[in-house]
């Protein structure tokens, strides 16, 4: 695997495979690799000749406000660097802070993403959403992929590159990966290791609360605000913290309506220190008649 910090040998690389044909494939993360990530990566190679995984924390994503979020991040360079040896990757690429934003993160040109960043996780981190954006776009013009895999896991982030990759007509294909789970249902995460023995056990309460949702909707029922304060009264039940529990389109997260078929369920919910975000998305006969 090559390992590469530098911008131009990133380009001067990436151009030779370019040459020689060779179909590239992007899988950015910001390391603490999981299972979750090399499903990832298995999915890029399907499609490519070529995978790079970049690892990247990445301050513009992280609210100044974050209780120093950003700074306790967990950061396992060895122990990523192995996995995605052993996972067959081509490239990683691991710029320094300076390498991305040398001009730094705070008045520097911008993606901005309206509506879809505001809502859900954007209401409660305002100015995540900016920086995912701004710093995906970034990785999109050094490495130039064909095709680019992310996680369902992030459905909301999902939904964000998509928007920006078609407006500024980035040619990438963008693939989206269905959420890696643990035994229990618990969708991977590194938060998930900011969670004590106690809450580790009581964490996949979320997952459970979210099929318990989406059985309600299969089933016909139609009363979704009230499925919406039952989940969000089991997850208190739980010993969570709900910031959402929502019913939404799942093409532009906008509220459900009677006759939308293409649902997705998406929770933000604390427990102890920890943050965690699931989601669950689901097809239901339309219930209004055409
Ligand atoms: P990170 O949290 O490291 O996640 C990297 C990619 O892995 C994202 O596309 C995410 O959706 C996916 N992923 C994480 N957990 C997953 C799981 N359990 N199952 C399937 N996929 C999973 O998301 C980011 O980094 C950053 O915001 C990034 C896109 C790299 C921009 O900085």
């Amino acid at each position: 695997m090559l390992m590469i910090e530098r911008i131009a040998d990133l380009r001067r690389q990436v151009s030779l495979w370019r040459q020689a044909g060779e179909r590239i494939a992007l899988v950015p993360t910001m390391g603490n690799l999981h299972a979750g990530h090399l499903q990832l990566v298995d999915a890029a190679r399907g499609p490519a000749d070529r995978v790079v995984v970049s690892i990247f924390v990445n301050p513009m994503q992280f609210s100044d406000a974050g209780g120093g979020d950003f700074e306790h991040y967990p950061r396992t360079f060895e122990s990523d660097r192995k996995k995605l040896v052993e996972n067959g990757v081509d490239l990683l690429f691991f710029p320094a802070q300076e390498e991305m934003y040398p001009a730094g993160f705070k008045d520097v040109t911008q993606v901005q993403v309206p509506g879809i960043s505001d809502i859900l996780c954007g209401e409660f981190r305002p100015r995540h959403f900016v920086g995912v954006a701004t710093v995906v776009a970034k990785f999109f013009n050094m490495v130039q992929p064909d095709v680019a895999v992310f996680g369902e896991k992030d459905y909301q982030q999902l939904l964000v590159i998509r928007r920006f990759t078609g407006e500024l007509c980035f040619p990438v294909e963008i693939i989206g990966v269905a959420t890696v789970r643990e035994a229990d249902g618990l969708a991977m995460s590194s938060r998930n290791q900011y969670l004590s023995v106690e809450e580790r056990r009581r964490a996949a309460a979320l997952y459970r609360v979210l099929q318990a949702a989406s059985e309600r909707l299969a089933s016909g029922e139609t009363d979704i605000a009230a499925i919406e304060s039952a989940a969000i009264a089991c997850l208190k039940d739980a010993g969570f913290r709900p910031e959402y529990f929502t019913v939404r389109r799942a093409y532009d997260l906008q509220p459900a309506a009677m006759d939308d078929a293409e649902l997705v369920i998406l929770a933000a919910a604390w427990l102890g220190e920890a943050r965690l975000i699931d989601n669950l998305p689901l097809r239901r006969q339309c219930t209004v008649p055409v």
